[in-house]
């Protein structure tokens, strides 16, 4: 009888926790130069370790609070318990250090002003991996991806008091997830980037594109193209677009759903570069919206083994990245996070960043097309993706979709890579090459490329000429290599008798290349994690990929010493991947200047 009680009860709880409202996550970009209101802060917090998503048959959103003294109620936000937003949670407690589940986050506040003629969504940047949205009681939806922000509409369920804004998100690691299970970087879990409120008006910009087209490169009229799409129920006929340095006002006509494509002719447009980081305002009014955005134009392609940057060729003098402030041992969220890795990059010589191995944040990408900083985005298809499983595909393509739709419109941003270290196997490549075309048809204005080993693949393979003859390359423009030769297999020495050959005629970047060193620790060359280890490994690696024929650039692994759930060598890595050439505290290694001599010649 208990038992029958207690599935029956279970039964009815289940079906009230799951009472959707209809909200679709909508894509809002350039949410920074819109009507926002932060909830950035301290959020109450509950654990949900066996993904329940409730407690004693209550479902956590409900944010059900006992009024009488006999109400039973067993979970509360109110007791005190807080996390910052934004902010990975696994480093602000130590009880959450490695924990990986469901945490719910409760933000409640006022909206003294709602209006009519308004819309409200709450966005967030990111969250860390399976988001539930939640807001009054009702959910919103759910979000897949850790590192590409998503909206959901709230206008219905608005009030002007105690709003309750509950956001459940599950950072547990699964075989079908993109990524899968095992990555060398910390697993971060939690609403890792901003969260705000946007008010927009009933029909609004939802996004656009803008480009330089680069056939009309070398033409003194040159061609801006673009997309606008529009959100609402009445749209209307006519959109219009301001440059005014550029002296264009000129008005578009929309379509009957609320988009178009669009082309402008432009004089006297000044080129976007690393040298020159031109930025334009640009204005789009459509209706009673209006979005601001500064934006630079620049072509980027291939010829032959060149990569032409404004029909130049150029080198990309690069470093690798991962999204992490190591002095605050977090997640990267703010414009001062940017700044201090894109300070120490410049002071590298560096022109060129790869932001590995998944989607940084926003603001990133924004300051590089300030400081003139070019860049290389990628998603984190990693090792141990499922690559027959379609759902896996569709993953994919819908965190690409959401990345390109965020970063389209940045000059930095100039190559797309699909993966990192992947074997050739028949489901890979196909998956890849599905994945490839998707690309093109969102975004043919890039580069794509793919971080690939060697056909040897060991690290220290004995063979002189490295060859390079992965099936994915044809459907790339550049080809990538990571190599650890001198580190995971063979001495730096034997970097001196090798050679590469790529099966294609295409330009080459190493987008790996590197060694471990302990910051301060001192021997020999041939001491594993001194420094001199790293800087002899370094000369003798930049030595051998620079007579690369086709070579175009490099981004050695990695600018600063990240942290690794992987790396538990104790007195040396302690949970840190320590191939930075500046340590988490900040200090450079000697192989810094190796690098930094080499691209001042270069
Ligand atoms: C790999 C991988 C990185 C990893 C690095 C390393 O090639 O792409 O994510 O951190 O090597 O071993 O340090």
């Amino acid at each position: 009888m208990l038992l029958l009680k207690r599935s029956l009860f279970l039964f009815l709880y289940l079906v009230a926790s799951f009472s959707f409202v209809e909200a679709q996550n909508i894509f809002i970009s350039n949410v920074q130069h819109r009507t926002t209101t932060s909830l950035n802060g301290k959020w109450q917090y509950v654990i949900d370790p066996y993904e329940t998503e409730g407690m004693g048959g209550m479902p956590v959103y409900k944010n059900y609070i006992p009024k009488e003294e006999s109400d039973r109620v067993e979970y509360s936000f109110t007791d005190g318990r807080t996390l910052w937003v934004p902010g990975s949670w696994n480093i602000q407690h130590p009880e959450l250090r490695y924990f990986e589940g469901t945490v719910w986050y409760r933000k409640t506040f006022h909206q003294a002003e709602i209006s009519d003629g308004k819309r409200y969504f709450i966005n967030v940047g990111a969250a860390n991996y399976l988001t539930t949205v939640t807001f009054n009681g009702e959910i919103l939806g759910k979000h897949e991806g850790g590192f590409t922000p998503f909206s959901f509409e709230i206008t219905d369920l608005i009030k002007e008091k105690d709003n309750f804004l509950i956001i459940g998100v599950n950072s547990a690691r699964k075989a079908d997830n993109v990524p899968s299970k095992v990555t060398d970087w910390s697993n971060h879990g939690g609403i890792i980037r901003d969260v705000s409120l946007v008010e927009v008006p009933t029909t609004f910009i939802n996004n656009y594109f803008v480009s330089l087209d680069k056939s009309t490169l070398a033409q003194k009229t040159k061609i801006i193209n673009g997309k606008l799409e529009l959100a609402g129920n009445t749209l209307p006929e006519k959109a219009r677009i301001v440059i005014p340095e550029l002296n264009i006002e000129q008005e578009l006509a929309l379509n009957s759903n609320g988009t178009t494509d669009f082309s402008i002719d432009v004089k006297n447009l000044e080129l976007w570069s690393p040298e020159n980081p031109k930025l334009y305002k640009v204005t789009i009014e459509a209706g009673d919206d209006k979005i601001s955005d500064e934006i630079g134009f620049r072509t980027i392609e291939t010829k032959g083994k060149e990569i032409l940057l404004n029909g130049e060729p150029i080198f990309l003098k690069g470093i690798c990245l991962h999204d992490e402030n190591p002095l605050r041992k977090d997640r990267a969220n703010s414009v001062e996070d940017a700044k201090l890795v894109l300070d120490w990059a410049q002071e590298l010589g560096c022109n060129f960043i790869r932001l590995a191995h998944y989607p940084h944040q926003e603001n990133i990408v924004r300051l590089a097309d300030k400081m003139g900083i070019l860049l290389w985005e990628e998603l984190p298809l990693y090792w141990g993706i499922q690559w027959g499983n379609p759902e896996v595909l569709e993953k994919a393509k819908q965190q690409y979709t959401e990345l390109i739709n965020r970063d389209y419109n940045r000059a930095s941003s100039i190559i797309w890579s699909i993966a990192n270290e992947t074997a050739p196997i028949p489901d890979r490549n196909k998956f890849l090459s599905d994945l490839a075309d998707y690309v093109r048809t969102i975004d043919d204005t890039r580069l794509l490329s793919a971080a690939i080993k060697k056909d040897q693949e060991l690290d220290g393979h004995p063979d002189s000429v490295y060859t390079y003859n992965d099936p994915i390359i044809e459907k790339l423009d550049i080809i990538s290599l990571n190599e650890y030769l001198g580190w995971y297999g063979g001495f730096p020495e034997e970097c001196r008798n090798k050679t590469f050959k790529a099966g294609y005629e295409k330009p080459i970047i190493v987008s790996e290349f590197g060694g471990g060193a302990m910051q301060g620790f001192h021997g020999d060359k041939y001491t594993r994690w001194s420094e001199e280890f790293q800087e002899y490994l370094y000369q003798e690696s930049i030595a051998m990929f620079d007579k690369i024929d086709g070579l175009a650039g490099m981004t050695p692994w990695i600018l600063v010493d990240f942290q690794s759930p992987l790396r538990q060598l104790s007195g040396v890595q302690d949970g840190w991947n320590r191939k930075g050439l500046i340590s988490e505290k900040g200090f450079k290694k000697k192989a810094f200047f190796v690098l930094e001599e080499y691209y001042r010649t270069k």
